[in-house]
């Protein structure tokens, strides 16, 4: 099993709760093994795993209750690579505008912290507190205004919901303008957050990032652009409270991993890497590199390429996708769609002519 096929068969789990696969067995536990692989935090899944016996994961999966076929427990645990020795785990403790936050790990104001009583939820699963950024039921049209404020304000968070048209939802054929939120937006919200990291009229601003964090992957991107911390609302109302867990844990064995002992150490640390494009050298290029042993001979590369890229594939009887390096522009369309995880990446070398 590669990395793709272990994400995929990961994100299959269907993260019961109170699961009966961790109730099969006898040491372990895997739905939180396999959560943790679903959250993108692997060191923790290794060790999780590593607590069940191949008797224990048979069990496990005999027990599974997914409504197509069990999940795959054995094969995502020897896909894992060896857990790595627990070290010293980073505080995550953080300031925001005066502040001192526990973590980076906040509610975003919605649905998830609605009352006294889901606050308290939360707090007692490991968020750091809860972010209230409109309370009024008066519409909001504009906010222009409220620049005016900045140059007194401490900090910002953003982004809200992207305005945006669900054809299908609607009360007796009347419809709204309604918020886009979730992981399509993080692209959309990671610009915004540059730009104003990036902006000398707000020096000094702190910022607090939102949209579409899920993993602790996510939250990192939004500190390595100037966030000191991150606020959470779709994915809890799709997960619950419990992602905090692998939120916390993802950053702190990546810290732990590079040695950066404070959150603040990271914040902005990924903003001098912006350039024009212009800037980018155009003479060097990381081309792909098919793995024969892994690619099926499906063609969807061929396809891609030939209609989305640069014709620089070709794919004949034999089922053989080549590339032709001369063509090759190293976009890595091919990789994204190849669905086996065939194709890899090159080191960057120089263009071939
Ligand atoms: C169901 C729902 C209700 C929301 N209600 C509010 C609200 O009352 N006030 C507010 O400032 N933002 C509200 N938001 C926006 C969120 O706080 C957040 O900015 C946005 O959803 C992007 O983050 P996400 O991708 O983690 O969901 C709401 C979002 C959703 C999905
Ligand atoms: S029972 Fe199956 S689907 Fe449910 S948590 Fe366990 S592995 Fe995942
Ligand atoms: S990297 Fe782009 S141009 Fe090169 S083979 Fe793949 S799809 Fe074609
Ligand atoms: S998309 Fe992947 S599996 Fe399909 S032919 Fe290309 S390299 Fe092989």
């Amino acid at each position: 099993m590669n990395q793709i096929h272990l994400k995929q068969e990961a994100v299959r789990c269907l993260l019961c709760e109170n699961a009966p696969c961790t109730a099969a067995c006898r040491r372990g536990d895997p739905a939180r093994a396999v959560r943790a692989v679903h959250f993108d935090n692997d060191v923790l899944g290794a060790r999780l795993f590593a607590a069940c016996s191949e008797k224990d994961l048979e069990a496990a999966e005999k027990a599974c209750i997914h409504y197509d076929r069990p999940v795959r427990l054995r094969d995502i645990a020897k896909a894992l690579p060896k857990p790595a020795p627990e070290t010293d785990r980073p505080s995550l403790e953080v300031d925001f505008c005066g502040l001192h936050c526990e973590n980076p790990f906040f509610l975003a104001s919605s649905a998830v912290c609605t009352n006294y009583e889901m606050v308290a939820a939360a707090l007692e699963a490991g968020w750091a507190g809860v972010f209230y950024k409109t309370i009024c039921l008066q519409d909001i049209d504009e906010v222009s205004p409220r620049f005016d404020a900045l140059k007194r304000a401490d900090g910002i968070s953003a982004i809200n919901t992207v305005k945006s048209v669900t054809m299908g939802a609607d009360v007796d054929g009347r419809r709204i303008v309604s918020g886009y939120s979730g992981s399509a937006v993080k692209p959309i919200a990671l610009r915004f957050i540059m730009e104003m990291a990036k902006n000398p009229i707000m020096p000094g601003l702190q910022l607090s990032g939102i949209g579409g964090v899920t993993t602790w992957k996510d939250a990192l991107d939004f500190i390595r652009l100037g966030c000191r911390n991150v606020q959470v609302c779709t994915a809890v109302m799709q997960y619950g409270y419990r992602i905090v867990d692998d939120l916390i844990d993802g950053l702190q064995n990546y810290m732990a991993s590079r040695g950066v002992s404070r959150v603040e150490d990271m914040v902005g640390e990924a903003l001098s890497g912006f350039v024009r494009a212009a800037d980018l050298d155009r003479t060097t290029v990381v081309y792909p590199v098919i793995d024969r042993n892994a690619c099926i001979g499906c063609g969807r590369c061929y396809v891609s390429c030939r209609d989305g890229g640069h014709q620089a594939i070709t794919f004949g009887d034999d089922r053989q996708p080549r590339i032709v390096g001369s063509k090759c522009v190293g976009c890595h369309l091919c990789h994204l769609v190849c669905p086996t995880g065939a194709i890899g990446l090159s080191k960057r070398v120089p263009k071939r002519k």
